[in-house]
């Protein structure tokens, strides 16, 4: 069974003041990490600061990105092997905002997986399809070459520490893609994964849904066999909203 994840990436949001705000005013309200799975996902420069003011609480503190590189004269960039040393256990790689305003491309999204799991970290790797796409009818195509790519030359025993999010472009800040729809997009990547690796590996990696979830949607997304989980933006920014989304109640 794989046990169901709630994440938050915060994106560029917040100072270290109201990051610290934010946890104290979580502490002590959140699930058993048996139950459901918590992390929030925040800029690089504060992780070290959260990461020590939740040690003793079930919630994990992961990175938005790094680099594919592990060091060198890579002005500005974030490291992974930093990152890792931080005991950082979950990177966002390949986030639809970083495709489109840093050009990423799919070879480079690969190169950050590798980085992130050579240094012993979990990927969550999003995948993405723009409105042009949905109307065009090719979803199928886009969000499976993708998915490929991302894990080009991944060992199946590291499947275990892949998460994939499916984060259409058109339902992120917008209106939420339907239950069915999410689900059709999770169940294509959990076969992409079988055809890549195996039933069992497909069965080990978690699927998340992203795009506007909310306390009011997330329920009947997690109720569908292919969604184990969501990967929240905005609704993820205020902590009574986060504490709803990480006690949710089953359907
Ligand atoms: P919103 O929840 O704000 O739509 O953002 C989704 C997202 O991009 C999460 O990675």
């Amino acid at each position: 069974m794989r046990t169901p994840f709630v994440a938050a990436n915060w994106k560029m949001n917040k100072t270290l003041p109201e990051a610290l705000n934010f946890l104290q005013a979580i502490a002590g309200k959140l699930p058993n990490q048996a139950e459901v799975e918590a992390l929030i996902c925040a800029q690089s420069l504060f992780l070290s600061q959260m990461m020590a003011v939740t040690k003793d609480e079930p919630i994990k503190i992961g990175a938005e990105n790094v680099f594919w590189h592990d060091q060198g004269a890579f002005t500005g960039e974030t490291s992974p092997k930093a990152v890792a040393s931080l005991g950082v256990d979950y990177v966002i790689i390949g986030h639809s905002e970083r495709r489109k305003y840093f050009r990423e491309t799919d070879e480079m999204v690969n190169n950050k997986v590798q980085a992130v799991l050579r240094n012993g970290m979990r990927a969550i790797i999003c995948v993405d399809e723009t409105m042009g796409q949905r109307e065009a009818n090719e979803k199928v195509h886009w969000v499976v070459s993708q998915v490929i790519e991302a894990l080009k030359g991944v060992a199946i025993e590291d499947a275990d520490k892949i998460t994939i999010a499916y984060e259409p472009s058109w339902a992120i800040g917008a209106a939420a893609a339907s239950a069915k729809e999410a689900e059709d997009g999770c169940y294509l990547i959990r076969q992409t994964v079988a055809d890549m690796f195996s039933d069992e590996a497909a069965d080990q990696v978690r699927v998340l849904y992203g795009g506007s979830v909310k306390p009011s949607n997330q329920a009947e997304l997690m109720a569908m066999p292919n969604i184990d989980g969501v990967l929240v933006g905005d609704a993820s920014l205020n902590p009574d909203i986060f504490l709803q989304l990480v006690n949710y109640q089953q359907k």
